[in-house]
This record gives structure tokens, sequence and C-alpha cells, in this order.
């Protein structure tokens, strides 16, 4: 990570010229498009396909109210080669948020195997921009977290792949197969290193990683209520409904506003202090973030004392009936401090995700 003295900034700014999104129309694509857009960027918005209204309108409702910046749609599949080329051309920073996340009917190695394929075209035509200066991938806590004792706090230096033994030897490469929360986790973390290799080769950009945790906060279509999502699981705990997720659902929540994330992601394009190999971890800033399910339902209750059930894990006379799982344990303090990110408060996200759900006529 070491530049010579008068190695110049890749940081860049709106003067910079264009800056391309992938999965542009996602949950956390849409929001980075509106964030750019609100800082005055040429925003390219990277979509499978401009004529799908469930999927773009609410970005084409962005351009016509946008004050500052421009929106332009473009076409393109993650599974083409070739097919960011006309998209990326002389942008400044491809952001690439877009991902099959996997919870369709793939196999753990289709998940595994895809990233890489997926992740391959994009680094391709952004390497074939003539003007790249920054390469933001939206990477996943996944590529950081592994077996540890109960309470170890993560940050950026650990990797999905390290201690692999714990567990007993759950975390090996043999499972990437079986296994689809190992194969993507060893995906992302693998393919975050070789945008690293592949930008320290060519010298001529920097690729940052951003790491979110829980994502959650307001949607801005319908179908950023996708069923293995986190806001999905929001909706399910307001319609006082128990959610599916492994362990029954009992988990700490570690959470990170859609907002904020979407931000996070232009800072790491736009600061000085981020170089090749920067990682960020998007999760709470404190513990005030951090809620067992349990809690989480109580803090709902609060908000929405009109909902007389609020759904999650079973609860008898105001205690979980099982143990909860304890962990993942992460704060996104190197975002704040390199990036000089700023949160959300959670009652603000959850109190967002609602009024969103509401609007969407989702609850
Ligand atoms: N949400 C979280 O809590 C979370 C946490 C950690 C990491 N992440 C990572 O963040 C990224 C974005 O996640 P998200 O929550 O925003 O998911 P999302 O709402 O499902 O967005 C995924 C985006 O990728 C696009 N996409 C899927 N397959 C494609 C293909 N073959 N060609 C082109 N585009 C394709 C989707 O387009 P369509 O609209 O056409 O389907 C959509 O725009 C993913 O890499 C995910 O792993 C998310």
């Amino acid at each position: 990570m070491s530049r010579s003295s008068d190695y110049r900034t890749s940081a860049i700014s709106a003067a910079d010229g264009p800056v391309a999104v992938t999965g542009a129309s996602g949950y956390i694509g849409s929001w980075i498009v509106r964030d750019l857009l609100e800082q005055g960027y040429q925003v390219r918005a990277c979509v499978r396909d401009v004529n799908n209204s469930g999927k773009v309108d609410h970005l084409l409702a962005m351009h016509k109210q946008a004050q500052a910046g421009s929106l332009e749609l473009y076409e393109a599949d993650l599974y083409v080669k070739g097919s960011y080329d006309a998209a990326f051309k002389q942008c400044s920073a491809v952001i690439h948020a877009g991902a099959a996340v996997g919870y369709n009917s793939e196999s753990p190695q289709q998940v595994y195997d895809g990233c890489f394929t997926e992740v391959g075209h994009v680094l391709e035509s952004a390497m074939n921009s003539g003007a790249l200066k920054r390469f933001v991938f939206t990477s996943s806590f996944a590529a950081v977290g592994h077996p540890r004792p109960k309470g170890y706090v993560f940050t950026e230096k650990d990797w999905c792949g390290d201690n692999e033994d714990g567990h007993r030897g759950g975390w090996s490469d043999d499972n990437i197969a079986v296994n689809r929360d190992i194969a993507y986790a060893k995906a992302k973390a693998r393919t975050e290193k070789m945008i690293y290799a592949a930008a320290a080769a060519s010298g001529r950009f920097d690729a940052i990683a951003i790491l979110p945790l829980h994502v959650v906060g307001p949607l801005l279509c319908a179908n950023h209520d996708q069923g293995w999502s986190w806001q999905n699981c929001i909706k399910f705990m307001l319609r006082g409904k128990p959610y599916i997720k492994s362990k029954g659902g009992r988990m700490l929540w570690n959470m990170v506003d859609v907002r904020d994330t979407a931000r996070a992601h232009r800072l790491a394009a736009e600061s000085t202090l981020a170089a090749n190999e920067s990682r960020y971890i998007l999760s709470a800033m404190d513990r005030s973030g951090e809620m067992f399910t349990h809690q989480l339902q109580a803090k709902l209750g609060q908000l929405f004392p009109e909902i007389a059930n609020i759904g999650g894990e079973e609860m008898l006379s105001g205690q979980p009936v099982q143990p909860t799982h304890d962990g993942p344990r992460s704060y996104a303090l190197l975002a704040k401090q390199e990036l000089g990110l700023q949160s959300y408060r959670l009652e603000d996200t959850l109190l967002a995700t609602h009024e969103s759900d509401v609007q969407l006529g989702l609850l």
C-alpha cells in the first residue's frame, strides 16, 4: 500500500467525470445513485433492463427531481463479458454494487464461481474505461467474519479464511460446494483480493472495499423487499411474524443504515486517506446499534405502540425461549475516522424503514 512521495491521490470529485454504478436498481445501488446525484455527479446507472418499470421508475424519478448532477441509464449484464464497456467509458470511478446475490436456485458452487465471473467482467470493463481512478467494490462483512470465540470484535484486518480449523474445520474450502454462506464469504474475500491485485498491477487506479453487515433502512421501490434481505425481516417483524434465518433468527443484529452504506461508497471514492486495499466495515458505530433479536423486537414495540404484536423470536414472560447467538461484533470505526462517515440513529433508521414499507404498500 505504500506509495512514493510524488504519488498524486486517486481520489475523485464530481469534476473528474462520470461515475458508473452497477446494480443501480438494487437496494444499496439505488441509494448510491441518489447520493451521487445529490453531490452533483454525472451518474451512469447500470441496470439489467432499462424498460423494467418496477426496477427503474424510482431511478427515473430521481433524475426528474435532481437539483444537481445528471443520470443516464445503461443496460448491462454481469454475466456478459464486455457488457459494461460502454457504460464505463471515461468514468473516473466505478462503484460495483451489483450482484446475483445467490438466494434463487443457485447451488453454493454457482454462488462461488458466479462471483468471480461477475467481478471479472466488471473489472475488465472498468480497466478499459480510459479514465479510471477508483474502483469501489461492495464486498461484505462476510469477507471478514470467521470462527472466533464469543465476544471477539472483528476489524478490517480480519479475513474470512483466517482460522479455518475453527468450528472443527467447517470453514475449509471443502465446504464451498455444500454451504452457501461459506461459498459467498470466500468468494467475496477472494474477489476483493483479486481486485486489489489488478489495481496494484495496473498502477493506474486504487480499489477499495465496503464491507456492510446488516443493512436496513428505507426502501426506494417495492422490489427492494427481497425475500432474503434484512429489510424484509424487519417487515415480517412489523407484521407480527417470525422470520426465517439461520439459528432461527436468534442473533445479534449489527445494523447500518442503507443511506450511510451508500454515502460510504462515495466517500471511499473521494477520500484522500483511502488507498488501494483500504477496506471499511459498515456496522453499528457503537453498541447502541447492536441488538439481539428480542431487543430489536422490544425497540420496534416502543417505536410502534400501535402494532399489537411485533414478530421475531419466540418469547416467554418477556424472555427469549432459546439462547441467542452472540455475534458478530464489530464497529464501523475506521469508516468514521477515515471517511468521516456519520451515521443515522438506529431509531431514525427503523422509523424510515417502516415509513417506506407503508408508502410502498408492503405492510
Ligand atoms: N443488503 C445487505 O445487507 C448486504 C450486506 C452485505 C453485502 N451486501 C452486498 O451488497 C451488494 C448489493 O446488495 P443489495 O442488498 O443491494 O442487493 P439487491 O437489492 O438484490 O441488488 C442487487 C443488484 O444487482 C443486480 N443484478 C443481479 N444480477 C445481475 C446480473 N446478472 N446483471 C446485472 N445486474 C444484476 C440487480 O439487478 P435487478 O434489479 O435487475 O435484479 C440489483 O440491481 C451485493 O454485492 C451484496 O452481496 C449486501
